[in-house]
């Protein structure tokens, strides 16, 4: 009973921007034939939701607190040493999440949480049969509308006490209740239930929109056909990263991290598949966020070990399901670090010499960023040992091609964030 209990709570102070259920209708449209509000869309609702502080217990965060559009919907936000921290402050101001916020550019492209095969393009290897898709690095909710009730009851983000607290914050805004009402009917408040799946599904609406997937990086400008960039994918350090990326011999970047055929004008760099690529913990997190559960009074000596897909979402239990997670988008990845569902890499550089240690015969056997050797897997089982061991030994030369490439997907707006460094000239 009380392990239950302790694991409930745990599993939601550790593992950020929790909850899921089910989504409601998304088109747009109007419920009824009142004057027109000022929030007339669901779309323009979600924007205002998104961005509204009022959702949170201390009205000090909003979904963009975490996922800035500044920075394509990452949380930017910086601790002491100035470095972009690996998870996320909650509204109390010290509530210190697990894991990283992902992107919410291209979020929309993931499909609906299920069990299934998958075809892999430019690749060695067989055919995908396993988990895919879903909302979170674990799945947990099948679809943004679903993913969106989470965090504002979640504790350790927005911190509100129930559905009914959120929705009495949505009542103290003329401009929503009008909205509500004229979008979703004119009882929608008569229900709480009903009121908090309404704001779940405008903001999900919100973020299906085209202004989270804008397709206008130089990877999309050179598919496009445009001049400027030619020369950068045909002479330049990108084109040399993109055909190593895109080679079925020489990496394996394709097999997991390309949904559709080469050339395919909405190609995400992901499949959505989950595996587990041996991430090591974040030790230093650990320690941070279990300073956090000491002052929310929850037991801090536990050894807290993320399981991923296995038991954080409520679809798996399987210990196939153990240490895996979903295969995230490289989109704007140049631009929203630090990396891998816990954050525990700080550059591009390194996620890449990751990847390669584990072919045999690596030159890359140290962690260029704790100067010793990689720290071993979190989890060790379930390693796609078939998929990492395909491919050859990258050079530098062929390292700095690949995070040139992965620069190139970076969406139009978010290019002056690119680091300044001239490697890719
Ligand atoms: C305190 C920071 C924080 C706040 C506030 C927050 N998020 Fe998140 N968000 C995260 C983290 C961390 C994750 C990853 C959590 C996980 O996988 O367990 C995440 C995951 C997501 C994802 C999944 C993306 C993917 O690729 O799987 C979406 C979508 C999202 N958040 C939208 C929202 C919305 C909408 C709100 C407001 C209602 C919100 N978030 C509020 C931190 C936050
Ligand atoms: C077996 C499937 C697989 C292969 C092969 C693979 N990846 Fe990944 N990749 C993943 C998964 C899963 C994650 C997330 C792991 C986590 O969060 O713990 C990931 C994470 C990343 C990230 C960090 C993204 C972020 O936002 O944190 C980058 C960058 C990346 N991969 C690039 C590559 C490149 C380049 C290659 C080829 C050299 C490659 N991957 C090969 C599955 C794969």
């Amino acid at each position: 009973m009380k392990y239950v209990f302790w694991s409930v709570v745990l599993s939601a102070l550790l593992t950020a921007c929790g909850g899921s259920s089910s989504g409601g209708s998304s088109d747009d449209g109007s419920a009824d034939g009142d004057t027109t509000p000022s929030l007339a869309t669901k779309t323009a609702l979600g924007e205002s939701l998104f961005e509204d502080v009022n959702l949170s217990a201390n009205r000090s965060q909003s979904c963009s607190t975490c996922h800035d559009p500044q920075r394509a919907f990452t949380d930017g936000r910086t601790d002491s040493s100035g470095a972009v921290r690996a998870a996320s402050l909650g509204d109390d101001g010290t509530s210190l999440g697990d894991r990283n916020a992902p992107t919410v550019t291209y979020a929309s492209f993931s499909p609906a949480f299920s069990s299934g095969t998958r075809s892999r393009f430019n690749s060695q290897q067989d055919d995908y049969e396993g988990y895919l898709g879903g909302q979170f690095h674990d799945g947990r909710a099948s679809d943004l509308a679903a993913q969106a009730g989470g965090p504002p009851l979640n504790p350790i983000e927005m911190g509100m006490a129930d559905k009914a607290s959120v929705v009495s914050r949505l009542l103290e805004n003329s401009d929503y209740v009008a909205a509500f009402e004229y979008l979703y009917g004119d009882g929608i408040f008569d229900d709480t239930d009903a009121a908090y799946e309404a704001m779940r599904d405008a903001i999900g609406t919100y973020e299906a929109t085209d202004e989270f997937a804008t397709f206008d990086s130089e990877y999309d400008r050179f598919l496009a056909g445009d001049e400027s960039v030619q020369y950068k994918f045909i002479a330049g350090k990108a084109g040399t990263g993109k055909s190593l990326f895109f080679s079925q011999q020489f990496t394996n970047c394709a097999t997991c991290h390309q949904l559709n055929t080469q050339g395919s004008r909405t190609e995400t760099f992901s499949g959505y598949e989950y595996h587990n690529i041996g991430v090591p913990e974040n030790s230093e997190l650990r320690t941070a966020n279990s300073a956090a559960r000491a002052l929310a009074g929850v037991d801090s000596s536990d050894a807290y070990v993320d399981t991923g897909l296995q038991n954080n979402n409520s679809a798996v239990t399987e210990d196939s399901g153990k240490g895996k997670f979903k295969v995230p988008t490289l989109r704007n990845v140049a631009v929203t670090g630090p990396y891998m569902h816990n954050g525990v890499f700080e550059d591009l550089d390194t996620v890449i010499r990751f990847y390669d240690h584990y072919l045999t015969g690596s030159a890359n056997t140290i962690n260029p960023e704790t100067g010793v050797a990689w720290a071993d897997p979190e989890i060790a089982d379930n390693i796609a040992y078939t998929e990492l061991q395909d491919g050859s030994l990258l050079t530098d030369d062929d390292i700095d091609a690949l995070v040139c490439f992965l620069r190139t997907l970076t969406d139009a707006r978010y290019e002056d964030l690119l680091p300044d460094d001239g490697l890719c000239d």
